[in-house]
């Protein structure tokens, strides 16, 4: 019998997850396991690449088993990711030189003020579609080449390796120091500031001004091809692994926004909202970002205008693990719901700076309107309003870059189950806001990467026609609400900017 299921490994943030797909593209069987957040010092975010790599194999087996299946019922392997985040590992040892370096990770402000020089933040941007920032891969890797003792001895002569954790994935997947294949797609390399958007090919000349040797880079592939075929340690010998997207990306894939002008939002540890822009680049004059969104085989790559905000989710986190607040993410609706408005408290989470639309590395998180009527579910709904408020941002950029108005967003990620939220999100957009019946779209669109490539899907029809709606919710706030509350969010931002100093940590 034939292979009748796609496997994706989404490798994200928080945890590591294997979904099985269907044909029909529901979920079959599926396991997540987290892994640690390490925070070293204020600003600085770690992964252990050695616990990710043992937490996907963990998964994949448990998914697989949970199915009742084996390899053998695999068609072909996606894999989705966390992007930017940067790992380096020797290629003779297979052992990382130092953890790897988290998106939401500050450290490099210095090496990127530096490299901006006089140019400032928009010196590579034309090239890389990127601002200049300490989200980026590139700085990251030289951080660690500057820092890790022997490293750039190790990387001039040829022995290290650097990619994003879909490649150390797929590189330990594919057998390792036993031959394992370094390769990224086009998706991943788009975060690392080192790819020039329009050819999709390395820029040696930013390479060599971040210091950083061309052999350590992955080769760049599409989205939708083989790369290689699993080995035994990866629980999958012989099945091709033959998708990769970023997280995002992936998503977008996963809710079939093929035409130019369709676009997702996505809730999870942050938010990230991509407008499809068709097969040109297009350059943002509102804070949002160039990058790739998907390339099929041989197909022409298309684009995406990006929105990128570093903290949504991970707010609720933070009320549940530094403040005690509740034990589980879901029960902030519990306390949301108890009061009919945020009581005049704005929560403005700039954790590790602003990203989207303000790109502010000096700002930091605000709670601002505090009065004595303020109380923990008046910071529970402030906290789940900064989500919406911050989305709003990046719609009034999209519309504003691309000159239409959107008119529905399609939305997935772990918040999109906080109905409050969600209407919430209607009231402050102006839009119909809409929920996939797969709400796991991000490992999703993985499976349709690798299964289109080997002939287990036909291509983005399929994806469309297996795509149904689950819920939708519909504005039902006064105009003049809306615009109170949001300039009121707006003046709260204000208060965020400027915060650090030199002698600041
Ligand atoms: N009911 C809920 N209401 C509000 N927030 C929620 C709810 N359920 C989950 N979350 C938040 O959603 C996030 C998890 O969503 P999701 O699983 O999509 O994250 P993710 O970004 O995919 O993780 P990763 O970063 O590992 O990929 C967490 O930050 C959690 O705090
Ligand atoms: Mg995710």
């Amino acid at each position: 019998m034939t292979a009748q299921y796609v496997l994706a490994i989404d490798q994200g943030t928080t945890s590591s997850r294997a979904i099985v797909f269907t044909h029909a593209g529901t979920i079959f069987s599926s396991a997540q396991i987290e892994h640690d957040q390490i925070f070293p010092r204020a600003g600085w975010v770690e992964h252990n690449p050695d616990q990710i790599w043992t937490n996907v194999r963990e998964v994949v087996g448990i998914a697989l088993t949970r199915g009742n299946l084996t390899h053998d019922d695999i068609a072909a392997i996606g894999i989705t990711n966390q992007r930017e985040t940067a790992v380096v590992w020797d290629r003779t040892t297979g052992k990382p030189v130092y953890n790897a370096i988290v998106w939401q990770d500050t450290r490099t402000q210095s090496i990127v003020d530096e490299l901006g020089g006089s140019e400032g933040a928009e010196k590579y941007k034309s090239r890389v579609g990127l601002p200049l920032a300490t989200y980026f891969s590139g700085p990251k890797v030289k951080w660690i080449l500057d820092n890790v003792d022997g490293a750039r001895e190790k990387a001039e002569r040829g022995d290290l390796m650097f990619g994003n954790t879909d490649s150390w994935v797929l590189w330990n997947m594919t057998g390792g120091v036993d031959g394992g294949v370094h390769i990224t797609d086009v998706t991943n390399a788009s975060r690392t500031m080192l790819m020039n958007i329009d050819t999709l090919t390395w820029n040696e000349d930013i390479a060599a001004e971040m210091t950083i040797p061309m052999s350590m880079l992955p080769e760049i592939r599409s989205s939708s091809e083989v790369y290689g075929v699993g080995r035994e340690r990866g629980m999958v010998p012989g099945v091709p692994i033959a998708g990769i997207l970023g997280d995002q990306q992936a998503a977008t894939f996963g809710q079939a926004c093929f035409e130019k002008g369709t676009a997702k939002n996505t809730y999870g540890t942050g938010n990230f909202m991509l407008l499809n822009t068709g097969t040109e680049p297009v350059a943002s004059k509102n804070g949002l970002l160039t990058t790739v969104c998907y390339k099929i085989g041989d197909a022409p790559q298309v684009y995406a205008l990006e929105g990128s905000i570093a903290v949504t989710g991970s707010l609720i986190q933070w009320l549940r693990d530094n403040l005690g607040m509740f034990e589980d993410a879901r029960d902030v609706e519990y306390y949301a719901r108890k009061v009919e408005t945020n009581g005049g408290a704005y929560f403005v989470p700039a954790f590790s700076g602003l990203f989207a639309p303000y790109w502010r590395p000096d700002a930091r998180g605000a709670l601002v309107g505090l009065t004595r009527f303020v109380n923990k579910n008046h910071i529970a709904r402030a906290a789940l309003e900064a989500t919406a408020f911050q989305t709003r941002e990046v719609l009034d950029a999209m519309n504003a870059d691309s000159g239409v108005d959107l008119t529905e967003l399609k939305v997935d990620g772990g918040m999109v189950a906080n109905e409050l939220l969600m209407q919430f999100q209607a009231d402050i957009l102006d839009v119909d806001v809409v929920r996939p019946q797969v709400a796991e779209t991000t490992a999703l669109g993985a499976a349709y990467a690798a299964g289109i490539a080997v002939g287990f899907w036909n291509g983005e029809q399929d994806v469309i026609d297996n795509w149904a709606e689950d819920k939708r919710w519909t504005p039902s706030m006064e105009n003049s609400e809306r615009e109170r509350q949001y300039r009121l969010w707006k003046k709260a931002v204000s208060k965020t900017f400027d915060w650090v100093d030199s002698d600041v940590v």
